[in-house]
């Protein structure tokens, strides 16, 4: 069963395929045993159309925040997922999914009508997401390789997308913001986890994060203090045409 659109030519139809999973349904599903991780989409607006961040951005490190057995004994994953209201069917992005601690508690819970998408930048991080899923048997993620700059989500596939204890780390965050904006469904949200500390230890303070975010056109929906850190959650604020590229201004930490 063909899934081209109607009336797309040929030659552009095959290269969207090269690029996106193009299966019955529209689903995603986890690549099989071998298979190369890459980006699901075409690349976005490049890295240097926008401002370097005004403030410094945190080394990437490790794969995790912490171990999975003392998050859980702090119940962080429950906890925001309940404040999130995810629920079967749903369509998650977990962006800077590392070794996947959110991935496989979300993927039950969004269950076989929904899907979720681990998405990273640094390949051996997939590669050994990617064996975890195969292991679990998760048939509803899909590995999704992405530029620091740009998620490369399909267009249009999420509902919620998830940037857990990583968001100091991107380095061009307000293009990584601003080429989010295509994946994102009607009403969809984008959920911040992080600690109120400096981007140079590994933390966000809230109102930077405000800021940064509202240079790309989002604002803020909901705050969550946790145990640990917070959650912020925000939606995109009109039509995103209206984001002029050229004004995107960096915010000074
Ligand atoms: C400290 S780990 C956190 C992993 C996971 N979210 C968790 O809560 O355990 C940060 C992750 O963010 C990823 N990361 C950093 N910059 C990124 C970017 N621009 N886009 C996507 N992932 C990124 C890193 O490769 C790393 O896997």
């Amino acid at each position: 069963m063909s899934c081209r659109p109607k009336g797309a030519p040929r030659r552009i139809f095959l290269s969207l395929l090269l690029l996106t999973a193009c299966t019955q349904g529209g689903g995603h599903r986890a690549p099989s045993d071998g298979a190369a991780i890459r980006p699901l989409a075409p690349p976005g607006v490049p890295a240097d159309s926008f401002p370097a961040p005004d403030r410094p951005v945190a080394r990437i490190v490790t794969d995790t925040w912490s171990d999975e057995a003392s998050r859980d004994r702090a119940g962080e994953a429950e906890q925001v997922i309940r404040l999130l209201g995810v629920r079967p069917g749903m369509r998650v992005a977990d962006v800077g999914a590392g070794s996947g601690y959110y991935t496989v508690r979300l993927a039950p819970r969004v269950g076989a009508g929904g899907q979720v998408f681990a998405q990273d930048i640094v390949p051996r991080y997939l590669e050994g997401l990617q064996s975890r899923v195969q292991r679990e048997r998760l048939r509803n993620v899909a590995l999704a390789l992405g530029d620091p700059h740009d998620p490369r989500l399909p267009v249009s596939s999420v509902d919620l997308v998830l940037l857990v204890h990583m968001y100091h780390e991107i380095e061009q965050p307000y293009g990584l913001l601003y080429n989010l904006r295509s994946a994102l469904r009607p009403g969809a949200r984008v959920a911040v986890v992080d600690l109120d500390r400096p981007t140079a230890s590994h933390g966000t303070p809230p109102a930077l994060l405000r800021c940064e975010f509202s240079r790309v056109g989002y604002r803020e929906v909901a705050f969550h203090p946790l145990r640990e850190g917070y959650l912020a959650v925000f939606a995109p604020a009109g039509d995103p045409a209206r984001v002029v590229l050229a004004r995107i201004s960096a915010c000074a930490a």
